[in-house]
């Protein structure tokens, strides 16, 4: 028997009882209203005693009082305390902490891509959106920065306001591994080579002849058109730049026979 047909049952009970036994079934209808608490008790009040027994209609209506009481106790205690049902929020973690590609590397990059005013570019894992912003600024084109901490997006957003971009500049907090990339021309990484190497599926999206540029670090298994290497006048360090177009070709292990690639 589920609730619903025990409370019915209940409650016709109740009517019968009420119907046969006057004062008894008062009595009934008032204990069910403090069914769930084992303390609880009848106020003399409640229990109507000063009332003549035989006043029928005064007993139905208390009956129906106590019942409609009970019905709706009965109905919320069978949907159960009201949880929030809401997913809890997940932190979520960068893969890479936060390090900014030096000004000079960052045109570099840009440039190695041949980006176009008709172009849009993504970077993945933007930091304070000066990739994105330089691209706008420089090149004239639109370009989305996606970051998955709250803070980095909201440097992006200041750095985008102050650069008076917001026309060409999208930012977005999201975790770069679950985004379509298919709408990219161009594609910047200052990831690591492990993460770089997993996005490889989302980056075989791109339409044939789209570029990924990476400071520092390689794609392994992906061989490069062209790799740069720069001293930046910023940090007087040494970086290197890979550039890649697509379709994007496997590389071919030195030494080994040339059916055997790079996995
Ligand atoms: C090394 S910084 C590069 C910043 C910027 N692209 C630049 O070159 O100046 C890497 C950035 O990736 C972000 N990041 C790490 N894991 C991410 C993920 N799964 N999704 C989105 N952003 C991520 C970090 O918060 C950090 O801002």
């Amino acid at each position: 028997m589920n609730k619903k047909m025990l409370v019915c049952s209940a409650a016709v009970l109740a009517i019968l009882l009420a119907g046969c036994t006057g004062r008894q079934a008062d009595r009934t209808a008032v204990r069910l209203e403090g069914d769930d608490n084992p303390n609880y008790t009848v106020p003399e009040s409640a229990l109507d005693v000063t009332e003549p027994q035989e006043n029928q209609e005064d007993i139905t209506s208390q009956v129906d009082d106590a019942l409609i009481s009970f019905v709706r106790e009965a109905a919320v205690a069978s949907t159960g305390p009201q949880e929030n049902k809401e997913e809890p929020v997940k932190e979520q973690v960068p893969d890479v902490i936060y390090v900014p590609t030096p000004q000079d590397v960052v045109d570099k990059m840009l440039e190695m891509a041949q980006v176009k005013k008709d172009n849009l570019v993504y970077d993945l894992g933007c930091g304070d959106g000066r990739i994105v912003v330089t691209a706008a600024m420089k090149h004239g084109c639109k370009a989305i920065g996606y970051d998955i901490d709250p803070e980095r997006v909201k440097e992006s957003l200041e750095n985008v306001e102050k650069s008076k971009v917001g026309n060409l500049v999208t930012i977005e907090q999201k975790d770069i591994f679950t985004l379509d990339l298919s709408e990219a021309d161009v594609v910047t990484l200052y990831l690591l080579p492990s993460l770089n190497v997993r996005l490889i599926p989302q980056l075989e999206k791109l339409r044939p002849g789209s570029r990924i540029v990476s400071h520092d670090f390689r794609m392994k298994g992906v061989k490069p058109d062209k790799v740069v290497r720069l001293t930046s006048t910023e940090d007087n360090s040494k970086h290197k730049i890979y550039l890649w177009t697509t379709p994007l070709r496997k590389a071919i292990k030195k030494n080994k026979t040339s059916a055997e690639k790079i996995d």
